[in-house]
C-alpha cells in the first residue's frame, strides 16, 4: 500500500518505474515537482527508495493495486517492456488493464512507450526497416505484444501519445530531442533515456502530441 498524501503536487503514475526509462522519468518529473508513485511487479529487484517515487507492488491482474497506482494522478506513463531475452510476451494484456484502471479513475492522459521498429513506419530508413522485420520473424511473439500494446493505446479513447525512440543509451542528456509522427529513423539513430525522460514529462505537460504516435530521436 501507498501511505496516502495530503500534497498538492501534480502526480504522475510510472508503470516500468524500476526500468532504465522508467528511473529517468522518475527523476525528471521529480525535478520539476511532480509526486511520482510507480507500479512494479513483485519479483522486481527495486528497493523502495532507490527510485524517485513511491513503489506499489503487484501484478497487472491485481486491478486493486493497478488502481491504486493511478489514483489521484494527473497522467499516466507507460514505461514497460521485456528484459533480455525478450521472450516475454506481456505488454499489451499489461497496457490493456493500466487502460481499464484509468477508465475507472479521472485520468485521462497515457503516454506509452514502445519502439521505432514496432508496426509498420514509412519513415524507417531501408536498413531500419530491414532490421524491423528480422525482429519481426525472430520474435513473432515479442514484436506482435508491442503492435497490439499501440493498438490498445490507440483505441482507448484517452488523451494518449504513443512515443517510438529508436536505440536508447545511458549517455548524459544532450537538450535535444526531435519528435514527429514521421520522423525519419535509421539504425545510427539514438536518444539518450534522460533526454527522453525530460521530453516526456514536456509531453505530459504541454500535450503537445495528443493522439499522435510519434518517433524521437536526440
Ligand atoms: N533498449 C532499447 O534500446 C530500446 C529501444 C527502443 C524502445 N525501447 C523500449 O523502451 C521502453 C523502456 O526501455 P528500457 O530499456 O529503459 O527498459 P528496461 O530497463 O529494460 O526496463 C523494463 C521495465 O519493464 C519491466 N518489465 C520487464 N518485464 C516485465 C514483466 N514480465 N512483467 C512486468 N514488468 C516487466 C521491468 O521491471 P523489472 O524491474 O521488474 O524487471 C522494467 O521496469 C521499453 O518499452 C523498451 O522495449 C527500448
Amino acid at each position: 500500500m501507498v501511505e496516502d498524501s495530503q500534497s498538492m503536487a501534480h502526480k504522475l503514475a510510472i508503470f516500468g518505474i524500476s526500468g532504465r526509462t522508467g528511473r529517468e522519468l522518475a527523476k525528471a518529473a521529480s525535478l520539476k515537482g511532480w509526486e511520482v508513485r510507480g507500479f512494479v511487479r513483485p519479483t522486481s529487484k527495486v528497493q523502495a527508495g532507490a527510485v524517485n517515487g513511491r513503489i506499489v507492488r503487484g501484478n497487472f491482474e491485481d486491478v486493486d493495486r493497478v488502481i491504486e497506482t493511478i489514483a489521484d494522478s494527473e497522467a499516466v506513463c507507460c514505461m514497460i517492456g521485456p528484459r533480455p531475452p525478450y521472450t516475454d510476451v506481456f505488454c499489451a494484456t499489461a497496457t490493456a488493464a493500466i487502460i481499464a484502471a484509468m477508465k475507472q479513475t479521472t485520468c485521462k492522459r497515457l503516454v506509452c512507450q514502445t519502439g521505432a521498429m514496432i508496426g509498420p513506419a514509412p519513415n524507417r530508413s531501408r536498413p531500419m526497416e530491414w532490421m524491423a522485420r528480422v525482429f519481426a520473424k525472430w520474435q513473432p511473439q515479442s514484436a506482435e505484444d508491442r503492435e497490439e500494446q499501440e493498438r490498445f493505446v490507440k483505441s482507448s479513447l484517452l488523451e494518449w501519445t504513443i512515443v517510438k525512440p529508436p536505440r536508447l543509451t545511458d549517455a548524459p542528456p544532450q537538450g535535444r530531442v526531435q519528435a514527429n509522427s514521421s520522423l525519419r529513423v535509421g539504425l545510427l539513430s539514438t536518444i539518450s533515456r534522460a533526454d527522453l525522460a525530460a521530453f516526456i514529462v514536456d509531453e505530459v505537460q504541454t500535450g503537445r502530441f495528443v493522439r499522435q504516435r510519434i518517433f524521437v530521436k536526440g
